[in-house]
């Protein structure tokens, strides 16, 4: 990928695997949260390409905007960091709207609509590309397993940010599949499901998803 100011929305686990692999590939990194001084011991210990701001400010900063906010905060994310600040840019949407309220994980939206469907009617001007959901934050960057590069399912309108989102894959360490449009967020996130049951069953939390083709 060509170097960009990346602005991650999220100060959890998720925003700070982004951070930290993006400022590993050389970019410039801003990662917000409300209370961005909380992240001062992140910041210092992230490397000098990274440092941290207001929703509003990252939203602002990035050039490419990768968003790792609770499920059910995702919408009061991005109206305090300001919808128009996502005007044109691409944005990976990593988040999953998951309801733990039972005790087994479940979803807060679905079958007929989606947490990226719905990100993207927020953010009409944004190119909304759903990746990253399907799998645990250890293994983002640079997963070593023994099958090889696990493949990152992902969807989106906009067919050159997702060439732009490949390309991060790609330089993360990952292969792509193109599922289509962003209503495939339906059926992304729903595997994100089918990855948390297998880690509960298995006390693993090491897996990815790869798609296997038959030789030509
Ligand atoms: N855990 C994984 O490995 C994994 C993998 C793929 C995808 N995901 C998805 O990635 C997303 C991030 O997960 P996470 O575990 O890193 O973090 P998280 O705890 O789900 O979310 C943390 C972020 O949400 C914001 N937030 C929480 N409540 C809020 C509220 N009431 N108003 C405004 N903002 C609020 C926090 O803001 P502050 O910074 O201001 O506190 C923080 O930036 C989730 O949607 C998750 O399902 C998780």
């Amino acid at each position: 990928m060509s170097k960009v100011n990346v602005g991650v929305l999220g100060s959890g686990d998720v925003g700070k695997s982004f951070a930290r692999a993006f400022a590993a590939l050389g970019n410039e990194v801003m990662i917000g949260s409300r209370s961005p001084e909380k992240l001062a011991d992140f910041v210092a210990s992230a490397g000098a390409n990274v440092r941290s701001g207001t929703f509003e400010e990252t939203a602002k900063f990035g050039d490419l905007i990768a968003l790792a906010t609770l499920g059910t905060a995702t919408t009061e994310v991005l109206r305090l960091a300001g919808p128009q600040n996502f005007d044109g840019k691409v944005l990976i949407d990593a988040t999953n709207p998951l309801d733990f309220s039972t005790g087994a994980p479940k979803l807060f939206i679905g079958f007929e609509d989606s947490l990226g469907e719905q990100i993207q009617r927020q953010l009409a001007g944004a190119r909304v590309v759903k990746a990253f959901n399907t799998v645990g934050n250890d293994l983002f960057y640079k997963p070593q397993l023994p099958g090889g590069p696990p493949d990152m399912f992902l969807c989106g309108n906009d067919d050159a940010a997702k060439k732009i989102v490949g390309q991060v894959c790609d330089a993360f360490g990952w292969g792509v599949i193109d599922i289509g449009g962003i209503d495939g967020a339906r059926h992304l996130e729903p595997m994100c499901i089918v990855w948390v049951l297998h880690g509960i069953r298995s006390g693993s939390w090491t897996h990815a998803f790869k798609l296997l083709h038959q030789a030509k």
